[in-house]
């Protein structure tokens, strides 16, 4: 049985990326959604045209990632893509920020993804895919979004490192490292501090990030980066040294820019 497997499926660019595989893939016997809101996955599934099996979890609770793992052996699965969308930052000075909640991330954008996809590794095979969600933020630390811009770090970095290692498998991973997406990723993430209002002028749709994703990763692309902006933040990023941007940062901060 070949499967696509989402997580963050019920919302934003997870839901995106199940709405246009959809569309245009074939020779997929099933998607498996995965989030904590069973209903919003549901109210998906029912917009497919492919069958859809729903995995409702806490991905970073102990003991429920295992649920995946025996489904895929009890089903035979073979893996064609995974697609790791499940993520949340929060904005804010980290000496004022709730500890729980910054542990949060780093085990949900780190860990469970890391662990997802180990377990997923087995049952993939030659011309399998994975797509890994980082974002722009991983190319340069930042002040006030800290751990989130550590935790994409992680991501970019553990994901090109396991495309080089799955090469020969003729497996492929793509980094998926969108700027500000409009999604509800910021209702969260602005709960206790806000972000440069020049994201807002250079926000994209959903629809953009994942077509520009699914394209990347077509042509076994490492890394996926949509419109003209964050490819040159991307640029500038490793052109001018990072101290220097941070200065920048602060600037515009200041100027509540
Ligand atoms: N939006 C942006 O500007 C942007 C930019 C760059 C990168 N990204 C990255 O893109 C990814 C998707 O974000 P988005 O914009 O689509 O945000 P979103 O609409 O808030 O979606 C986040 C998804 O993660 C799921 N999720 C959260 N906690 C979970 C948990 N403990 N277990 C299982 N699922 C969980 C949510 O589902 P439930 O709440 O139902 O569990 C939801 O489906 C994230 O990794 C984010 O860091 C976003």
């Amino acid at each position: 049985m070949n499967v696509i497997v989402i997580t963050g499926a019920s919302s934003g660019i997870g839901k995106e990326f199940a709405l246009q595989m959809d569309a245009h893939f074939s020779n997929i016997d099933e998607f498996w959604l995965i989030a904590r809101r069973r209903d919003l996955l549901e109210e998906l599934a029912g917009r497919l045209s492919h069958r859809a099996r729903i995995f409702s979890m806490d991905i970073t609770r102990e003991g429920q990632r295992e649920r995946l793992e025996d489904a895929l052996a009890e089903k035979g699965a073979v893996v064609r893509m995974l697609v790791n969308c499940a993520g949340y930052g929060l904005m804010g000075r980290f000496a004022a920020s709730e500890p729980e909640g910054q542990l949060g991330m780093i085990r949900l954008n780190c860990e469970a993804l890391t662990g997802i996809t180990h377990l997923m590794l087995p049952y993939m095979r030659r011309g399998s895919r994975i797509l890994q969600l980082a974002s722009s933020a991983a190319f340069l630390p930042q002040t006030g979004f800290g751990v989130y811009a550590a935790t994409k770090s992680y991501v970019l970095s553990f994901s090109r490192s396991l495309g080089a290692e799955l090469r020969d498998r003729g497996i492929y991973v793509t980094s998926v490292c969108p700027g500000p997406v409009d999604t509800p990723f910021f209702d969260i993430a602005q709960k206790n501090g806000s972000t440069l209002r020049i994201k807002k002028y250079i926000m994209v749709p959903a629809e953009r990030v994942v077509r520009q994703a699914l394209k990347d990763s077509y042509y076994k692309r490492q890394l996926s980066v949509c419109g003209l902006p964050v490819k040159g933040f991307a640029l500038l990023c490793k052109a001018v040294p990072h101290s220097a941007l941070l200065k920048l940062i602060g600037i515009l901060e200041k100027g509540n820019l």
